[in-house]
C-alpha cells in the first residue's frame, strides 16, 4: 500500500466541488456546529423547531464529569417516517420511484413509488396499532430484503414504536437473545425465502427462537406477523412441499390478511428529538450483544446529510446499496438516508452469484444505476471470476462507487475503479460503525483526491484524533487508537438498558473521547488509514463478532475444556476464524469433532460465523496470571515464526507444540 498513490476525484459539478471547499466547510462545521447543522436540518420537516437561541448539540464524553450524553435539537418535534415519505408526497413527488425491487429471481421485479410506499406503511402502522403497539414499544423485524421489511421499519417510526431489525442469517439462539433483550412485543418475519438456490425456512428458525424465548427467558411475544414471501406458498399448509412450518393460531398472523382489515390513513406520532428511533444489535467484546440505541432528530439529520454529500446525491441518480437491512448500512443508506433525500434506490434480495456471477452488473445496467455502494468482500469475491462478467454489461451510468464494512485492499480498490468504474468514477471508502449512525471518515466524491485503501478525511462535524497507549495525542504522521473528541448528531446515545456498559465500552479507556475500538494511521498528507480492530473483535466479510462470543459457543461442546479464537487474513472474507481448542481428558480431537464444533458455532451464532479452521491445542499460550496470549496465537494461525517477546509466557514449550499442530 502506497501513501503516495493518488487519484483525482471524478465527480464533476459535485455539491462539494474541490478539496478547498471541503476544508472550508469542515472547518466551519467544527467552529460553529450549531449553525452548520441548523442549515442541514432546514431541508427537513419539523412540527416544532427547537426553541430559538437554545444550543443544538450538547454533550459530555467524560464519565468523571458525570453521565456521558449527547443531545441534539432538544425541544424539536418531528417524525422520521413523515420526513421519509409524507413530505415528498406533499411536495408533489409521490410518483417518484422509491424502490426498484429486484427479487432473487431476476423475473421477480416490482416498483414502489413514494405514494405507494406511504400507503403500505400507513396500513401496516394501523396493523401494529390494532395489535396494541404504542409509542416506545419494541418490534422485532427479521426479514430478508423485501419491501415489507422497509414498510415494517417505517410503520414503527410512524407510530413511535422502536424497531429492532435482526439479520435473517442469525441462528435461533442469537435471535432469542435479541427478542428478549429488547422485550419485543411483536415479531415480523417471512415464511421462507430464497437466497440464491438455497431455500431459507425462516419461520421455522423464528419458531425455534420463540420457543427458546419462552423456555429460557420465560418471556412471551404477543404476535408474529408473517409474510408469505415465496410465491409458491399461499397458506401455511399449502405451497412448496419442501416448506414446513409450525403455525400457532393464537399468535401467528398473515401479513396480507392483516393489511386488508385496516384503513390506509394513519396519523403520525410526533416525536421528541431524543425519542428512540431504533435499536440495532452489534457484537460486544464480552460476547453479549449490545443494543445500540439511535434517536430521532440527530439520526435523521445525520443520515440525510451524509447521504447527500458522500454520494453527491442528485435527483437524477439511481442508487444501489447492496447492504442487508439487518445491518446499520441497510438502515442508514438503504432506508433513512435515501428516503429523506427522496432518492430512487434498488432493493435487491438475491445474491451477487445468482443466477450467475454477473447479477450486480446486470442490475446496474438494467436500472441505469449511477451510485453503487457495496462491501470489499463482495468486490473481492466478484473479482475472482474475472473481468469478462463485468464487461458483458453496459455500466456507463455509474458515476460514484462506495465501499463499506472493512478495510479495502489496494488490489480490490483498483479493480473496482478500473473494471467496474471504467476509470470514470470516484470511489468513496466510507468508514463508520453501527455506533456512529453514519459515515464519519470518508472521501467526498468531487473533492477528495483518493488514495486506494484510505478512508481519508472526517465528515463535517467530525473531529478524529489518534491517541497512543498513554492517551497522549499523536500529532502529524503516526499510528494509534482512533477516537473522537466530540460527538456528531447521529452518534449512538446508549446501550439499551445498560448505560453503564455504554460508558465503559466507549468512554472509559480514554475519558473525554468516543473510542471506536479501531486503530488508524495518519500519513504525511493527513490521510487516515483504518488499520482494523484493536479490541477482541473479529470482522469476517464485514460481519463483526467477538472472540468471546465464538469461544463461548465452542466451550458449550462437552468435549471442550477451553477455546481461543483469532482472526487470520483471508483473501476474500478479509478475515476468517481460526480456533484453538483444548479437549477434555475424556475426549479425543479428530475431524468429526472439528466438524461438530464448526456446526455448533453456526447454530449458536449464525452461518457467517462458521470457523475456517479448528486446531487441536492441548495447551494454550498463557501468561503466569493465566491470560491467553492471542498475539502468539495470531502468529501460529498465519504460520509466522517470528512470535516476538515470549518472556511473559508461563511455559515456552507451548509454542513448538502449537506450530506442530498448525492447520495449513
Ligand atoms: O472495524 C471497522 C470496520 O467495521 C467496523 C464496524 O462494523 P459495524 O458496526 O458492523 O458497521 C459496519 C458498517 C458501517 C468498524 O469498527 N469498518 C467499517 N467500515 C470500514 C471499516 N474498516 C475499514 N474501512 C472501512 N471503510
Amino acid at each position: 500500500m502506497s501513501d503516495r498513490e493518488v487519484f483525482e476525484p471524478l465527480a464533476r459539478g459535485a455539491l462539494v466541488p474541490n478539496l478547498a471547499s471541503y476544508r472550508r466547510l469542515h472547518a466551519r462545521s467544527l467552529e460553529d456546529p450549531d449553525t452548520f447543522w441548523a442549515e442541514e436540518a432546514r431541508n427537513l420537516h419539523w412540527k416544532q423547531p427547537p426553541p430559538s437561541g437554545a444550543p443544538l448539540l450538547t454533550y459530555n464524553l467524560d464519565p468523571s464529569r458525570g453521565q456521558v450524553f449527547t443531545r441534539f435539537m432538544p425541544g424539536a418535534i418531528t417524525n422520521v417516517c413523515y420526513n421519509a415519505l409524507d413530505i415528498h408526497v406533499l411536495r408533489g413527488n409521490g410518483d417518484r420511484v422509491a424502490y426498484f425491487c429486484e427479487g432473487n429471481d431476476p423475473k421477480d421485479v416490482a416498483t414502489v413509488t413514494y405514494k405507494e410506499l406511504l400507503g403500505l406503511v400507513c396500513r401496516f402502522a394501523n396493523v401494529l396499532k390494532k395489535h396494541g403497539i404504542k409509542k416506545g414499544d419494541s418490534v422485532l423485524i427479521c426479514m430478508p430484503m423485501v419491501t415489507e421489511a422497509v414498510v415494517g421499519m417505517l410503520a414503527c417510526a410512524r407510530i413511535g414504536a422502536v424497531h429492532s431489525v435482526v439479520f435473517a442469517g442469525f441462528s435461533a439462539d442469537s435471535l432469542a437473545e435479541r427478542i428478549y433483550d429488547c422485550r419485543a412485543k411483536i415479531v415480523l418475519t417471512v415464511f421462507a425465502f430464497w437466497r440464491g438456490t438455497k431455500l431459507i425456512e425462516l419461520k421455522n428458525i423464528i419458531e425455534d427462537a420463540l420457543h427458546k424465548v419462552e423456555t429460557k427467558y420465560t418471556y412471551k411475544i404477543n404476535k408474529c406477523i408473517v409474510l408469505p414471501h415465496i410465491n409458491t406458498v399461499a397458506t401455511a399448509n399449502g405451497g412448496d412441499p419442501k416448506v414446513r412450518a409450525s403455525w400457532n393460531n393464537a399468535r401467528d398472523l398473515w401479513w396480507v390478511d392483516e393489511c386488508e382489515t385496516v384503513d390506509n390513513f394513519c396519523q403520525v406520532e410526533w416525536m421528541d428529538a431524543e425519542d428512540p428511533l431504533f435499536i440495532l444489535y452489534t457484537s460486544g467484546s464480552t460476547g453479549q450483544p449490545k443494543g445500540v440505541v439511535h434517536t430521532t432528530a440527530g439520526y435523521l439529520v445525520y443520515a440525510s446529510t451524509t447521504f447527500k454529500y458522500v454520494f453527491d446525491y442528485k435527483p437524477s441518480d439511481v442508487y444501489f446499496c447492496t447492504a442487508d437491512v439487518g445491518w446499520i448500512t441497510g438502515h442508514t443508506y438503504l432506508v433513512y438516508g435515501p428516503l429523506a433525500n427522496c432518492a430512487t434506490s434498488v432493493l435487491f434480495s438475491g445474491t451477487p452469484f445468482h443466477p450467475d456471477n454477473d447479477r450486480f452488473w446486470d442490475i446496474i445496467a438494467k436500472y441505469r444505476v449511477s451510485i453503487f455502494y457495496t462491501a470489499p468482500t463482495a468486490i473481492r469475491s466478484l473479482m475472482k471470476f474475472g473481468d469478462e462478467y463485468v464487461k458483458r454489461h453496459d455500466l456507463s451510468s455509474l458515476r460514484i462507487l462506495g465501499s463499506v464494512g472493512e478495510p479495502i485492499n489496494r488490489e480490490a480498490w483498483l479493480w473496482f475503479r478500473s473494471v467496474v468504474g471504467n476509470n470514470k468514477c470516484s470511489i468513496v471508502d466510507t468508514y463508520w460503525q453501527t455506533e456512529t449512525g453514519g459515515h464519519i471518515i470518508t472521501p467526498l466524491p468531487g473533492a477528495t483526491p483518493m488514495k486506494p485503501g484510505s478512508a481519508s478525511f472526517p465528515f463535517f462535524g467530525v473531529e478524529p484524533t489518534l491517541l497512543d497507549d498513554n492517551g497522549a495525542i499523536i500529532k502529524g504522521p503516526g499510528e494509534g487508537y482512533l477516537v473522537f473528541k466530540r460527538p456528531w448528531p447521529g452518534i449512538m446515545r446508549t446501550i439499551l438498558n445498560n448505560h453503564k456498559r455504554f460508558q465503559e465500552t466507549y468512554f472509559a479507556k480514554f475519558p473525554g473521547y468516543f473510542f471506536t475500538g479501531d486503530g488508524a494511521r495518519r500519513d504525511q498528507d493527513g490521510y487516515l488509514w483504518i488499520t482494523g480492530r484493536v479490541d477482541d473483535m473479529l470482522n469476517v466479510s464485514g460481519h463483526l463478532m467477538s472472540t468471546a462470543q465464538v469461544e463461548g459457543a465452542l466451550a458449550e461442546h462437552s468435549a471442550i475444556a477451553e477455546a481461543a479464537v483469532v482472526a487470520r487474513p483471508h483473501p476474500i472474507k478479509g478475515e476468517s476464524l481460526y480456533c484453538f481448542v483444548t479437549v477434555n481428558k475424556t475426549h479425543r480431537f479428530d475431524n468429526v469433532l472439528a466438524q461438530e464444533l464448526k456446526k455448533l458455532v453456526r447454530d449458536k451464532i449464525g452461518a457467517f460465523a462458521a470457523p475456517d479452521e479448528i486446531q487441536n491445542a492441548p495447551n494454550l499460550p498463557k501468561t503466569r496470571s493465566g491470560k491467553i496470549m492471542r498475539r502468539i496465537l495470531r502468529k501460529v494461525a498465519t504460520g509466522d515464526r517470528d512470535v516476538g517477546d515470549t518472556s511473559t509466557l508461563a511455559d515456552e514449550n507451548v509454542i513448538e507444540e502449537l506450530f506442530a499442530n498448525r492447520r495449513p
